[in-house]
C-alpha cells in the first residue's frame, strides 16, 4: 500500500515537472454539430453572439488550435468574417490568419455589447468561459493551444483575457490596443505579441508599452532599449523571459491601423501567425 502511494507519488511529480499535458477537449471523436456560422448564447442574463470558421477539412480526430479575433470598436463578428478594405484602415478576414494556419485552427469571431468590448462587472470574460466551454464541448480542441487577437478594442479585450484567463490562453496579439477591457489579476505571465504605431492618434503609443511592460516583467523578462522604426517596423525580442512566456513587441511609424504595411506587405499576420505557432502542444 505504501509503496502504491510511493508510487503514485512519483508519477504525479514526473507529470507535473513536464509542466502542462497536451488535452483534447470533450469535442475530440465527437461528430460536430458546430458548423461554419453564426451562434447564440445567453450570457447573464442577455443574448450574445459568435461566429465560429471551422477548417475546411475540420476532422473530429484532430485537436485544432482555437484562436478568439474579437473586433475593433464599431466593427462586428460579421466585419471580422469578411475583412474590410485594409487601404481604409480595415482588417483582413479574422486578421489575416486563416491561409497561414493551413486548417490547424477554428476561429471564432465574437460579437461585443454595443460593438465594443466594455466587460462591465466582467460580462465579456463571462462570454469568453461560455463560448470555449460550448465550442470545446462540441469540437475537437487541443485545450493548451487557445489564442487571442484583436485591434484596438479587440486588441484590449484579448489584454483583459490575458490578465484574468492566465492559465486558459496560450499567447495573446495586441494590434495598436489600450487598456479598454480592464485587466483583473494580470500579475501571472501569458506570451504577449504587441504592434503599435508611434505616430497612433487613437490609442497612443505610450499606453500599448504600458501593456506590453506588464507581460515583460510577468514573464521575467529583461527590459531592453527600444530601437526607433526607420521606413519598415522594427521587431523587438525580449530576453531572459521564463521558458515558454516569449514577448515579440513591433513598433512602427505609422497611425492607428491593423494593415499596416512593410514593403506593401500587411505584416500583422505573420507576425501574429508566427508567434502563435511557435508553441507546440504540450
Ligand atoms: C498543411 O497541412 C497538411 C496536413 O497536416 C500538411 O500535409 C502540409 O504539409 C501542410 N502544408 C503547409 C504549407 O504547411
Ligand atoms: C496617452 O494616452 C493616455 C490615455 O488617453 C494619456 O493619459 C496620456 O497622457 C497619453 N500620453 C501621451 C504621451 O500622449
Amino acid at each position: 500500500m505504501a509503496r502504491q502511494n510511493f508510487l503514485v507519488a512519483v508519477a504525479l511529480l514526473l507529470l507535473t515537472s513536464v509542466g502542462v499535458m497536451a488535452e483534447k477537449s470533450a469535442g475530440c471523436g465527437k461528430s460536430p454539430t458546430i458548423k461554419s456560422q453564426q451562434y447564440n448564447i445567453q450570457v447573464n442574463g442577455k443574448s450574445r453572439q459568435y461566429i465560429v470558421r471551422l477548417p475546411t477539412n475540420y476532422n473530429q480526430n484532430t485537436a485544432y488550435k482555437l484562436i478568439f479575433t474579437w473586433h475593433q470598436l464599431g466593427g462586428s463578428a460579421a466585419k471580422i468574417r469578411d475583412g474590410e478594405d485594409p487601404n481604409r484602415g480595415g482588417a483582413l478576414s479574422y486578421y489575416g490568419l486563416p491561409p497561414l494556419s493551413n486548417n490547424s485552427a477554428i476561429f471564432v469571431a465574437p460579437q461585443g455589447l454595443n460593438n465594443g468590448w466594455g466587460n462591465q462587472g466582467g460580462e465579456d470574460l463571462t462570454f469568453f468561459d461560455s463560448m470555449v466551454k460550448t465550442i470545446e464541448a462540441d469540437l475537437c480542441v487541443e485545450t493548451s493551444q487557445r489564442f487571442s487577437t484583436g485591434f484596438s478594442y479587440g486588441g484590449a479585450m484579448s489584454y483583459a483575457v490575458a490578465c484574468a484567463r492566465p492559465k486558459m490562453i496560450r499567447a495573446i496579439a495586441v494590434l495598436s490596443g489600450g487598456v479598454l477591457s480592464g485587466c483583473q489579476g494580470g500579475n501571472d505571465p501569458v506570451a504577449y505579441y504587441g504592434q503599435h504605431g508611434t505616430a497612433d492618434s487613437v490609442l497612443n503609443v505610450s499606453g500599448g508599452r504600458q501593456m506590453r511592460d506588464r507581460f515583460v516583467k510577468n514573464n521575467g523578462c529583461t527590459a531592453v532599449s527600444e530601437p526607433q522604426p526607420g521606413q519598415t517596423s522594427v521587431k523587438v525580442e525580449y530576453k531572459n523571459c521564463k521558458a515558454g512566456y516569449p514577448v515579440t513587441w513591433v513598433v512602427h511609424k505609422g497611425d492607428h491601423n491593423p494593415s499596416q504595411t512593410d514593403n506593401g506587405q500587411i505584416f500583422a499576420p505573420k507576425n501574429s501567425w508566427d508567434f502563435f505557432s511557435q508553441f507546440q502542444p504540450q
